[in-house]
């Protein structure tokens, strides 16, 4: 819940980042500074330590305070400023000490002590007088293999450890701050870098079904969000023409399913109120029977093309020996041709036989030799041309007829898409049978392709697949 906005998530994972990264460079900071402090406190003790420790000195490790304190400045010099040392023999019992020690004694850990005796060198931080926290080194004299002497060097670290107490105070305060800063700039930038992802919401909110035409406004079609727009105005492009298909589909069936019931509802009409005879009601019947065939048939088709596009066309495969499907098609389609004049051949070249649905390839080709007739004037001439290329067998039907224009090409498989939009009724079909013929083409495996020119003739060629075994054989 707490990550629904992009914006918080951005921010909060950006805070945190920052929040880790501050803390350890702080933290390290902190700790190599105090190291180093310590480290140089602890040298200058040491080479203090070291200077009371030489030879030079032995002898006035044994002589009271007033002149050790002499003999102290005069060879270690100003360094000693500050300083407080005691020097203790090896009973551990004090031999002598600094002045400024005046009766107080270094608290000394036993171990350290132990330490010390065996020779080694022992820094230790030691909470002096008057809650005085000191710094001290324990440095062995060692004669002959024994401890002679143990010298030790304290210095005050009250000034250090107030300046490390300043640098936590000042860290602690600016963390926080920059962190609260730096989060209040991530969500600005956050907030800038998502503003267009707003007006994108914004303005598609405003598209419906009754604006697709509408598309979003890219403002920087290279970057991630202009791509997202750019490819939501490519679906809406794309939602749009289904839409407006679907809209030019109902359009185009209440026309051509009105016409029919309009010629219906008049004839019917007239036979009610005029006619008598019982012949001129036969002839009445019988005009109506082919407005009711046309009506089925043209349901029929729609039927057949949605199954087919929904992909529920349930074929019926079957041998089909494809020669003797066409030779029988073209024979009954003579008929026909003669009649207007057009010359039908048909060549096989050789015998193909598919797996096919029987009915369904008989409509195919029937609606292709069917137009291949309607459209191709008296004296013209269809060819059909049966043979196989690579994995399909090829069907061509060739006019010498009215051709069809460039621009319509793309459209013609379309459904009720016919060029001459103004045909009359009595040799304009409904302009269903391509759109037909290629789902069904499709449905089987296969395409139909045309090369078509205007006033010279057309050829639609249909493939379909050939069975496996005879390509094998091929
Ligand atoms: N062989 C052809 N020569 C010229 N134009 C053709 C040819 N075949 C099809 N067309 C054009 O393509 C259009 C669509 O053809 P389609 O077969 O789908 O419809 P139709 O023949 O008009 O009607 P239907 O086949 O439904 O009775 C036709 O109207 C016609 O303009
Ligand atoms: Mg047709």
């Amino acid at each position: 819940m707490l990550f629904r906005s992009i914006r918080l998530t951005l921010t909060l994972w950006y805070a945190v980042t920052l929040a880790v990264i501050l803390v350890l460079f702080s933290s390290f900071f902190y700790l190599t500074f105090k190291r180093e402090l310590y480290l140089e406190v602890d040298q200058e003790l040491l080479s203090i330590a070291q200077g009371i420790a030489s030879p030079t000195l032995e002898p006035f490790l044994r002589t009271p305070p007033s002149a050790f304190e002499q003999v102290l400045e005069d060879f270690i010099g100003p360094r000693i400023a500050g300083k407080f040392v005691q020097v203790l023999d090896a009973s551990g019992k004090l031999a002598t000490a600094s002045i400024n020690l005046q009766d107080q004694r270094f608290a000394v850990r036993k171990q350290d002590l132990l330490k010390a005796a065996q020779g080694k060198i022992v820094y230790a931080t030691v909470g002096g007088w008057e809650k005085q926290p000191i710094r001290m080194v324990s440095y062995p004299i060692i004669v002959n293999g024994r401890l002679a002497y143990l010298v030790q060097v304290g210095a005050p670290m009250m000034a250090a450890q107030e300046m490390l107490r300043k640098i936590l105070i000042v860290l602690g305060v600016s963390i926080p701050l920059s962190l609260f800063l730096f989060s209040y700039g991530g969500w600005f930038l956050a907030g800038l870098s998502l503003k267009p992802v707003d007006i994108l919401t914004r303005s598609a909110k405003k598209i419906t079904a009754e604006n697709l035409s509408q598309r979003l406004e890219v403002l920087n079609p290279h970057d991630e969000i202009g791509e997202l727009a750019a490819t939501f105005n490519n679906t809406l492009a794309r939602l749009e023409a289904v839409f407006s298909r679907m809209r030019q589909f109902s359009a185009d069936v209440s026309h051509e399913l009105r016409t029919p019931l309009t010629i219906l509802r008049g004839e019917t009409e007239v036979a009610l109120r005029w006619v008598k005879e019982p012949e001129e009601y036969r002839a009445i019947l019988q005009s109506n029977l082919e407005e009711i065939k046309r009506m089925s048939e043209i349901i029929e088709y729609l039927l057949d093309l949605a199954k087919a596009e929904e992909g529920m066309l349930r074929l019926e495969f079957s041998e089909v020996a494809l020669n003797d499907l066409l030779n029988e098609l073209v024979t009954q389609a003579k008929v026909l041709a003669r009649q207007k004049g057009v010359v039908l051949a048909y060549e096989a070249l050789y015998p193909v036989v598919i797996s096919g649905d029987r009915l369904r390839l008989r409509q195919i080709f029937l609606n292709l030799l069917d137009n291949a007739v309607k459209y191709t004037p008296n004296g013209g001439e269809v060819r059909v041309v049966l043979d196989s290329v690579e994995r399909y067998a090829r069907v061509a039907v060739i006019d010498t007829g009215s051709g069809i224009p460039e621009e319509d090409l793309p459209y013609i498989f379309d459904r009720f898409y016919r060029v001459d939009k103004a045909r009359n009724r009595a040799d304009g079909g409904t302009g269903l049978g391509l759109s037909l013929s290629s789902s069904l083409a499709e449905a089987h495996g296969g395409r139909i392709e045309v090369v078509s020119e205007q006033g010279m003739g057309s050829v639609f060629t249909v493939y379909l697949p050939l069975p496996a075994e005879a390509i094998d054989v091929a």
